[in-house]
C-alpha cells in the first residue's frame, strides 16, 4: 500500500519485515566496466557477484513469505500422485476458478505445447502484443503471431490507463482476413510485457471474449502477470473500485478458454501452470506433458516448489502482494518524470521502462540503443537491467534486423526484495546518466545466436564508449 506522510507527500510502504537477507556489494566502477566487457555488453551474461541491485527481471526472484517457506519443507515428494499437487489444484480452483490444471516447469513450457497442440504450420495467432519466448514457439512451429493493439499502445508517453487493450476493430479483421480455420487461438497477455507492463481493461477482455465466441476460437489468457493488471482495473476502471484483486482475477479468469502462467513472477517461485474448465482441451494437451515436462502431478516441478506454489497462488491476489511493485514503479517514475527523464507513462506493472530512443536519440535502432542503455547504466551504477528493443527481436528469415516498436530498456522491480533507498539510488544514477548520455554509442555483434539473441549475444562497444563513461563517473563521482 501507500502510505500519506503528515506532509502530504504519498510513499510506498513495505507491508512485510525482511527476516532472512543476502549481502550484496558495490564494486568499483573500473570493476564493472570490466565485468560488462567480459559480458560482451549484454547484462544477462553478467555475474550475480559484479552485481549491485539484480533488476534484470521480476522472474524467479521474488522474496517467498514464510508460509511459502513452510509450504515447501511440508511438500509430499513422490514421483505420482503427491498430495501436494492436489493441493495446489485446490487452490487454483479457489484461486483461479478452474477445474483442470497441470503444472510445467515454467511459463515458456506452456506456450511450448499449446502452439505444438492446437496450432499447425501456416496459422495466424492473434495476439495484443508478443512476448519474446511466446513469439519463438510459435514460429517454431511456421505459424505466425500477429499483433493487434491499439494505436495508443506504442505512444510511451501517455495517459491512456489501458495500453494492453487489443484493437477489437482489428480482430474482427483479422478473422475475416485469414479465416477462422486459420486461427487456432487468439492470445491476450495481461500486463503486458514488452509494451511496458501495460494492462488491458476487463471491458476490453470482455469484448474480445465476445468476438472470439461469436467465431467459436478459444481464447488464451497469458496470465503469468494477471494480478498486476487486476490491480491496476481496480485502480483505474469505473466499476471496480470496489471489487477486491481476488474478485478480479476471477472474473479475468472466467472469460478465457485456456490460461497459462509463469510461476516465477505472481506466485514467486520457479514453474509454472497452464488451466482451464474445457475437458477437451485439456485432455488436447494432458499426454504431451509427461513427454516433454514430466508426469502428470509434478510437470517438470520439484515438489517442494509446488508446495511453495500452492501457498503463492492464495497469497498472489492480496492486494499487499499483487500492488507491492505497482507503488514501487509509480513512485520510481514519478521521480524521473520530475526530472524529465524518458520514461514509458502511465507507469504499470513489472518495471520501471527508460525510452532508449528519447534517452539516446543519436544511437540509430540498428546500433542497439536500449542495449547500450542497460550496460551504461550498469557502469554508472551496478544495476542490472534489461534491453528490451530490436536486440530483442530477431532477424527475419533472409537475415534482416527487425526493427523493435519500441526501444525499452527495462528496471524490473522484483517482489518484495529492494526498497525505496534502493530506487532513490537508481533515479541519482540515471539522472547522472542523462546528463552524460552523449557519451553513450551503440552497440555491435561479435557473436550472434541463432534464435532469442539477445539471452547468450555477445557484443562491443562502438569507438570504446564504455571507456570514456567510466572515466567521466570516476572524474566525478569517484572510485564507485
Ligand atoms: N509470458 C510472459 C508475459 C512473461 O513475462 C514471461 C516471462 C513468459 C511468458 C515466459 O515465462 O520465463 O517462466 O518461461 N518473462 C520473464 C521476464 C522472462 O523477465 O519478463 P518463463
Amino acid at each position: 500500500m501507500s502510505i500519506k506522510l503528515s506532509t502530504g507527500k504519498e510513499i510506498p510502504i513495505e507491508m512485510h519485515k525482511a527476516r532472512m537477507v543476502q549481502k550484496i556489494w558495490l564494486t568499483l566502477v573500473e570493476q564493472r566496466l570490466k565485468a560488462i566487457e567480459e559480458a560482451g555488453y549484454n547484462t544477462f551474461l553478467l555475474k550475480t557477484k559484479d552485481i549491485f541491485l539484480d533488476m534484470l527481471t521480476d522472474s524467479g526472484v521474488n522474496a517467498m513469505s514464510d508460509n511459502q517457506f513452510a509450504g515447501m519443507i511440508k511438500a509430499d515428494d513422490a514421483y505420482a500422485g503427491s498430495m501436494t499437487f492436489y493441493e495446489f489444484a485446490e487452490a487454483v480452483e479457489d484461486v483461479l476458478g478452474y477445474k483442470y490444471v497441470m503444472n510445467v516447469h515454467q511459463g515458456r513450457a506452456a506456450e511450448h505445447l499449446i502452439p505444438k497442440v492446437f496450432a499447425k504450420s501456416g496459422d495466424v495467432i492473434p495476439t495484443n502484443y508478443h512476448f519474446t519466448t511466446t513469439k519463438a514457439h510459435i514460429e517454431l512451429i511456421g505459424a505466425v503471431c500477429l499483433e493487434i493493439y491499439t494505436d495508443e499502445a506504442l505512444k510511451t508517453e501517455s495517459t491512456f490507463p489501458f495500453k494492453g487493450n487489443m484493437d477489437p476493430q482489428k480482430l474482427k479483421d483479422t478473422i475475416k482476413k485469414y479465416g477462422r480455420d486459420k486461427i487456432p487461438f487468439v492470445r491476450m497477455e495481461a500486463t503486458t510485457n514488452l509494451l511496458g507492463g501495460q494492462p488491458f481493461s476487463m471491458e476490453n477482455l470482455r469484448e474480445i471474449t465476445r468476438i472470439c465466441n461469436e467465431y467459436g476460437i478459444p481464447l488464451v489468457l497469458d496470465g503469468s502477470l494477471i494480478c498486476e493488471d487486476a490491480y491496476l482495473i481496480k485502480q483505474r476502471q469505473k466499476g471496480y473500485e470496489n471489487k477486491t484483486v481476488a474478485e478480479i482475477v476471477k472474473e479475468m479468469c472466467s472469460l478465457a478458454d485456456l490460461f497459462y502462467m509463469s510461476g516465477r513472477k505472481n506466485t514467486c517461485v520457479r514453474g509454472g501452470l497452464i488451466a482451464t474448465n474445457n475437458e477437451e482441451l485439456f485432455e488436447k494437451i494432458k499426454p504431451w506433458l509427461p513427454v516433454y515436462e514430466g508426469f502428470f502431478t509434478y510437470g517438470g516441478m520439484s515438489m517442494r516448489e509446488i508446495g511453495a506454489m500452492a501457498v503463492g497462488v492464495r497469497e498472489m491476489v492480496d492486494p499487499d502482494v499483487a500492488g507491492c511493485t505497482i507503488k514501487q514503479i509509480k513512485y520510481f517514475v514519478k521521480r524521473l518524470v520530475e526530472t524529465r527523464i524518458p520514461v514509458v507513462t502511465p507507469p504499470g506493472g513489472l518495471a520501471c521502462h527508460l525510452d532508449a530512443k528519447k534517452f539516446l536519440p543519436h544511437i540509430p535502432q540498428t546500433q542497439y540503443p536500449a542495449g547500450a542503455l542497460a550496460a551504461a547504466l550498469y557502469i554508472a551504477s551496478g544495476i542490472r537491467s534489461m534491453e528490451r528493443g530490436t536486440l530483442s527481436m530477431d532477424r527475419d528469415k533472409e537475415g534482416n534486423e527487425v526493427l523493435s516498436d519500441l526501444e525499452l530498456t527495462r528496471i524490473a522491480i522484483p517482489r518484495r526484495v529492494y526498497t525505496m533507498s534502493h530506487i532513490e539510488y537508481a533515479v541519482d544514477r540515471i539522472n547522472w546518466l542523462y546528463k552524460h548520455r552523449d557519451l553513450i554509442k551503440g552497440l555491435k555483434f561479435v557473436y550472434e545466436p541463432p534464435v532469442l539473441r539477445f539471452f547468450l549475444g555477445k557484443l562491443e562497444a562502438i569507438d570504446n564508449w564504455g571507456r570514456s563513461l567510466c572515466e567521466a563517473f570516476e572524474k566525478e563521482l569517484g572510485p564507485c
